[in-house]
């Protein structure tokens, strides 16, 4: 939520460039409104505006901003509506201190009261303008910049990722984190940058200084201090992170959106995460076979791909696996949590900061829990607080709505799944096997149907989007592929479409069914094959209008449809299992094209964020 950067060179340089280009890099995080300042020659020069990046660099020309120090900002509102006077950077009342930050000061209001009381005057709405203002009033009583900043953050609860400069000190920048993340990257006695995230910095290094929780940084032209401020500020080493990302993965590439080009990166990321070591996948084998009680948590598509895989782990581990949102994990297992626990946490960005809490407070109120995690961003947040972590590799995500994260999700839990099976002995050899041929086959399946498709998907949407609502309907492991198909169309197409299962449309929903209501059913030949053409059925009956989502050669299903999309696999129960991941891009496509057919932009939703990292 909120992308922030951050930028110090030896000298002065045409600085607004470089941050302009950091923030576009980010601005999946938060794209209401953005801006810069830069120090130069020991002044600063701030530009600042609601709407989306590009307009405000059309009118205010950040690029021409030259200077030694820039820090850039592109938000996601949380205090104060979004307009030009809520927009960071945000300064002090003597036009010195400037500060760019995500996250919340939960005590803001005490500390406005009392700043207010000194005589500062306020520009904004925001928590965050109490920064610059505490930094201004510390420094007045004759401490340093650092000193400031440090007595500054120990006052302030709540979260932050943020980066602070002060005309006065125009040869370092401050940065300081606890719970949003930063990473920092140098260019050795050159130059050095600070982001909310990989993307804004890949142009520039692959090695990361990833600040920790209490940390702050100061970084000086290509070179950089940290300390922990909680504690005697001692200087602490830390290892540099390598992260094996390409540029182009984070450019689009030739397509028109990050999100489409990402739906057609999907069999290469699958392909990836496939090589997952054998070493790592026993580790987590060996904790869930051992474990009494296994929860699995998440929050939004991360939490129905933790659904499917579920489902996929428990046909071989043969215990139960109870799913729960990540938000009221806490609630509901205030009195029961055990011991000897296993959670499986799953988020692409590791950041989600509800997931967060969940963990945390899972391993305060029980000792021997084991935390086990799924992200796809290696040294973010989640990995810190987890005893094993498996990184996903599906490269960076920029679209807002996550795709090739949730396949490369199901697919390393069915992986998980299948270890478990091979350990367990659970069937005989040329079965697992078999799972694992129609595992390792889903890139080609995704990948031919892809090349098939798209097309199609296109008038399929043009004929739905003539109505004003439809469903997606499932059984069995199919539900998750409903709502995460829901949830898609929801996301970047603004439709309120939901993903039901199809036994329990029964029970309220079916109530819309007029002639001519589409429904969807996802309809791959499994054991709930059957009860879902009763499900069908009950549909038609009503004058609904069938579209199914079937293997190539379905003939039942799509003999009562009206319209058939065909996934190009196999029809037994080896591929069955692993549906999750092959039929999802189809609806992810039509979620894609009907944001379009709604002249939305599917890769910045409204309202929404990629990363939340606010409650
Ligand atoms: C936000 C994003 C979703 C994502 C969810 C969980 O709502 O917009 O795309 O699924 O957060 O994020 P995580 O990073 O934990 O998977």
């Amino acid at each position: 939520m909120c992308g922030i950067f951050g930028i110090i060179y030896l000298g002065n340089k045409q600085i607004g460039k470089i941050a302009l280009e950091g923030i576009r890099r980010l601005e999946y995080r938060g794209y209401d409104s953005c801006g810069i300042v830069v120090h130069k020659n020991g002044e600063l020069y701030l530009r600042k505006d609601s709407g989306k990046i590009q307009e405000i660099q059309d009118k205010l020309k950040f690029d021409e901003l030259i200077g030694n120090i820039a820090l850039a900002h592109t938000r996601w509102a949380t205090h104060g509506a979004p307009i030009k006077k809520n927009s960071h950077p945000h300064l002090d009342c003597k036009n010195e201190i400037a500060v760019v930050h995500n996250g919340i000061i939960e005590n803001f209001i005490s500390l406005k009261k009392e700043l207010l009381s000194k005589g500062h005057v306020f520009q904004s709405d925001t928590d965050t303008e109490i920064i610059p203002h505490l930094i201004e009033e510390y420094i007045k009583e004759g401490i340093d910049f650092k000193n400031s900043v440090i007595k500054t953050l120990k006052r302030c609860k709540g979260a932050y990722g943020i980066v602070i400069c002060y005309s006065k000190e125009p040869n370092s920048i401050i940065v300081a984190r606890k719970e949003s993340p930063i990473i920092i990257g140098l260019d050795k006695g050159k130059v050095s940058y600070c982001a909310s995230d990989i993307p804004a910095l890949l142009p520039y290094t692959r090695d990361f200084y990833i600040l920790g929780d209490n940390e702050l940084a100061i970084l000086r032209p290509g070179d950089v201090s940290i300390v922990n401020f909680k504690n005697e500020p001692i200087e602490i080493t830390k290892p540099l992170k390598h992260i094996d990302w390409s540029i182009d993965a984070a450019e689009k590439g030739g397509y028109e959106h990050f999100m489409l080009k990402e739906i057609f990166e999907e069999p290469n990321a699958l392909r990836r995460t496939l090589k997952i070591s054998e070493n790592e996948l026993k580790m987590f084998a060996k904790e869930l076979m051992d474990a009494e009680n296994i929860y699995i948590t998440a929050a939004g598509t991360s939490y129905y791909a933790s659904l499917a895989g579920k489902y996929i782990i428990t046909k071989f581990l043969g215990k139960y696996i109870q799913e729960i949102e990540c938000s009221e994990l806490e609630n509901q297992l205030l009195d029961s949590l055990k011991n000897n626990s296993v959670i499986i946490a799953v988020s692409q960005s590791g950041e989600t900061i509800d997931l967060i809490e969940a963990i945390r407070w899972a391993r305060k109120a029980q000792k021997n829990i084991k935390i086990l995690s799924l992200t796809n961003v290696v040294g973010s947040s989640i990995t810190r607080y987890s005893d094993l972590t498996i990184i996903t590799q599906a490269g960076p995500e920029i679209g807002v709505a996550a795709t090739k994260t949730y396949t490369t999700q199901v697919l390393s839990l069915g992986l998980i799944g299948l270890q478990i099976a091979r350990e367990r002995n659970v069937l005989p050899k040329e079965e697992i096997d078999s799972y694992y041929d129609a595992l390792k086959s889903s890139p080609d399946i995704i990948e031919d149907f892809l090349k098939k498709t798209n097309h199609s998907i296109e008038k399929l949407v043009d004929n739905l989007e003539k109505n004003a609502n439809y469903f997606f309907l499932a059984r069995g492991i199919s539900i998750a592929t409903a709502k995460e198909g829901g949830l898609k169309l929801k996301e970047v197409a603004c439709r309120f479409i939901e993903g039901y299962s199809a036994a329990n449309a029964k029970h309220g929903p079916i109530a819309l069914v007029r002639e001519g209501f589409p429904i969807i059913f996802i309809a791959p030949p499994d054991e709930s094959y059957e009860r879902l053409v009763g499900n069908i059925m009950e549909f038609k009956a009503r004058g609904g209008h069938i579209i199914s989502v079937v293997v190539e050669s379905d003939e039942i299903i799509s003999d009562l449809s009206d319209t058939v999309i065909r996934i190009p696999q196999p029809a037994n129960k080896y591929y069955n299992l692993f549906s999750p991941i092959t039929f999802i891009p189809a609806l992810q496509l039509l979620a894609y094209h009907s944001a379009l057919a709604h002249g939305l932009d599917p890769d910045q939703p409204l309202n929404l964020a990629k990363t939340v990292t606010v409650h």
